[in-house]
């Protein structure tokens, strides 16, 4: 269970404050897919940052399975994301100097991986994401666009996370490939009982998900 409970943020800026959230409640139960909808700069980005302690709120509380996030130390937070989160960033942050599988197993590493199965457990992940054995060869730089959103959707379901949080997961993908990466996602929630949260600007998906939340302006409008 995920709760989120009165959750503002406020960046300081040189003109001024920016409210980017403004009392924020909601939440999403154990193996629910739910999708976040909203217009550019409503506060999508910085909700996920914050639901995956990227971030901490300036007001209010998460609260995951009775543990209040923000209120976690640093390191802890650290393994708190290590452990229960994949996170699908919107800009994918690959590291550049390592190639596909590298950074794939470099996450199976971190989450503690047996070092004799990380490589193999890589490769069915990027298979998964339909990532071919030359491509799995090739630095972020020498993939497309898609192919590196799909390397990173491997990465974040690396250590099989309790939550999945993904920032536009599709967004770089034809509709076919898109399907497909949903279709994973959805497995994911039903069969393995996985908690997920997606931003998306495709209604198409977002009529597919449990439940769907509107963001204007920093606030919930639906839920
Ligand atoms: N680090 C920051 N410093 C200052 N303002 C920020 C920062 N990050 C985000 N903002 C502002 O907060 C608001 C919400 O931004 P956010 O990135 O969450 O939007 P979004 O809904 O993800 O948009 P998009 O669909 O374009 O990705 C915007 O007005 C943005 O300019
Ligand atoms: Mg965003």
């Amino acid at each position: 269970m995920l709760e989120v409970k009165n959750v503002s943020k406020t960046f300081n800026t040189a003109s001024g404050p920016v409210h980017a959230l403004k009392d924020i409640t909601f939440k999403v139960n154990t193996g629910e897919f739910v999708s976040i909808v909203g217009k550019s700069g409503s506060g999508k980005s910085t909700l996920l940052s914050i639901l995956g302690a990227l971030d901490t709120p300036t007001d209010g509380s998460i609260t995951v399975d009775d543990t209040a996030i923000e209120k976690l130390s640093g390191h802890q937070q650290t393994k708190y994301r290590g452990k229960k989160i994949g996170f699908v960033f919107q800009q994918y942050n690959l590291i550049p100097n390592l190639t596909a599988l590298e950074n794939v197993v470099l996450a199976l590493e971190f989450g503690g991986y047996p070092a004799t199965s990380r490589v193999d457990r890589a490769v069915k992940l990027l298979e998964s994401v339909g990532i071919e054995e030359d491509q799995q060869h090739r630095r972020p730089t020498r993939l497309s666009g898609g192919q590196q959103q799909r390397v990173s959707i491997a990465r974040a379901l690396a250590n099989e996370p309790a939550f999945i949080l993904a920032d536009e997961p599709t967004g770089n993908l034809d509709s076919a490939t898109g399907k497909k990466i949903f279709d994973l996602l959805h497995d994911l929630s039903r069969n393995q009982n996985t908690t997920i949260v997606v931003v998306t600007h495709d209604l198409d998906i977002a009529g597919k998900t449990d439940r769907t939340f509107t963001i204007v302006d920093g606030k919930i409008t639906t839920k």
